[in-house]
Parts: C-alpha cells; sequence; structure tokens
C-alpha cells in the first residue's frame, strides 16, 4: 500500500491568473505540429488564443494541484492527522485522495462537457494509472518533446475527426523526493518504467484547445 510518509513535503508554485476568460480566438495561423510558442498567440477576432486559454487553463489546474499538495496533503502528514493522504482513498477509511487523483477526478468532469471548448488532463508515457496514457500521436509526441527539450511547453495542431485543436503539454516535473519515492516504487509500473530522480520530466499536463 502507497500512502504518503509525514516528511514528505510538497512543492509551490508561484501562480496568478487575472482576467481568465473562455473566450476563443478565431484565426489562428499555427501550421501542423508547430511547436512555436508564439504559434497561435495572435488573434483577429477580438478573443483569446487558443494557446493562451490553454496557458490558462493549465495555470488554475497546476494552482489547485498545488495548493491540494500543500495546504491539504502536506498539512494533514505534519500534524499527523487522524485523515491521511492515500491512493486508496475510496476503500480505506479516514483518507482522502492523492493529489494526482483530485486532478484526475477534476479533468474527467470538464472534459464530459463538449461544450467547453477545451479538455485536460495529467499524462505520461509511463503511466502509473493506464487512464493517463497518451491518447493520440501528437500527445505522445509532446511529451517526449517536452522531456527532450527541459524548460519549453510543446504546442501543435491537430485534427480529430475533420475538428482542429491546439494541443498543449506542459512539462510535469520530478520536483521533490516524494515525486520519485512514490511513482519508482508503485506496484503498477510498468517494466520499462525510468527511474526518476530530481529534476525529471515525468510526464506533463496536456490541454487540447478546440480551434474554431
Ligand atoms: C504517494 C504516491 C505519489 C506521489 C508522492 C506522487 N505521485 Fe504522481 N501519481 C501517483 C498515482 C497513484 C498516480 C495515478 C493517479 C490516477 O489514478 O490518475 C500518479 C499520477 C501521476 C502522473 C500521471 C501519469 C501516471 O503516472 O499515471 C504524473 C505525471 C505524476 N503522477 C507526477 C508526479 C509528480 C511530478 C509528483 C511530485 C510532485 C508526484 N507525481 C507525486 C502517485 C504519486
Amino acid at each position: 500500500m502507497i500512502t504518503y510518509s509525514p516528511s514528505i513535503f510538497w512543492f509551490r508554485y508561484a501562480v496568478t491568473v487575472t482576467g481568465l476568460s473562455f473566450l476563443i480566438g478565431a484565426g489562428c495561423t499555427h501550421s501542423e505540429m508547430s511547436v512555436d510558442p508564439k504559434a497561435s498567440s495572435s488573434t483577429n477576432s477580438g478573443g483569446i488564443s487558443p494557446q493562451r486559454l490553454a496557458d490558462a487553463v493549465h495555470a488554475v489546474v497546476m494552482a489547485d494541484r498545488t495548493v491540494y499538495a500543500t495546504h491539504v496533503v502536506s498539512n494533514l502528514q505534519e500534524q499527523n492527522a487522524p485523515v491521511m493522504p492515500s491512493e486508496y482513498w475510496d476503500s480505506e477509511d479516514h483518507k482522502v485522495p492523492l493529489p494526482a487523483q483530485m486532478f484526475r477526478m477534476g479533468a474527467e468532469l470538464v472534459n464530459k462537457n463538449p461544450d467547453i471548448g477545451f479538455t485536460y488532463g495529467l499524462k505520461s508515457k509511463w503511466p502509473l494509472n493506464r487512464q493517463n496514457r497518451p491518447g493520440t500521436d501528437v500527445e505522445e509526441k509532446g511529451l517526449e518533446y517536452v522531456a527532450e527539450h527541459v524548460g519549453e511547453n510543446f504546442y501543435a495542431d491537430e485534427v480529430i475527426e475533420g475538428k482542429k485543436y491546439l494541443v498543449a503539454v506542459y512539462p510535469d516535473k520530478a520536483v521533490t523526493q516524494a515525486c520519485w519515492d512514490c511513482h519508482n516504487t508503485h506496484a503498477e509500473r510498468g517494466d520499462d518504467y525510468p527511474v526518476f530522480k530530481e529534476g525529471d520530466v515525468m510526464g506533463g499536463v496536456i490541454v487540447r484547445v478546440v480551434v474554431p
């Protein structure tokens, strides 16, 4: 059974999101498999571009994950509270979900809404939960790209069933020992599972935005 140890300290990101708008700009000009960060930054509709929407969604979901990890998970551990985080929160008493599970459950609710204009997920080429494996070739290329190009995001167009999307991939890094301790020893890791260490890109947040 995998639970958090009380000594685990989570990371903090400073994320400020102001004026988040869910208007998606038309007339975006980026090309297939473009990785130019400016590729879709302009819009001629007065709305925000698909790339800016993706960046904003990423900022919000990462802020929520970080706040939950820091102020709920770490706080419970520091207090040695009677309620603790556990992957098996739904079958055990007095447990709350892990940050990655909170993230996925939130994403599943959003992704059920076809009118909202975007979907997101936390994914990896080496998923502990098979639901988190890349869903398309572009997603897989994006995860490879962010692992190989440290500090860069990946942006590319994708056409699925005649509909155009911007796929944005943001690296998810091993920022604290808890990340690699838990993942490297997890029972669900595959045969090709890497040995993660500090700074490694373990996966990525993928945001897919409908391009009008
Ligand atoms: C206590 C164990 C634990 C810790 C600590 C942990 N994770 Fe995970 N992580 C998981 C589990 C379990 C999942 C699968 C969750 C689900 O059901 O979607 C997961 C999912 C992920 C995924 C999606 C791909 C996958 O493996 O399913 C990424 C990427 C990820 N974690 C990165 C991190 C990073 C980065 C950290 C540190 C900031 C971290 N994890 C800390 C257990 C952990």
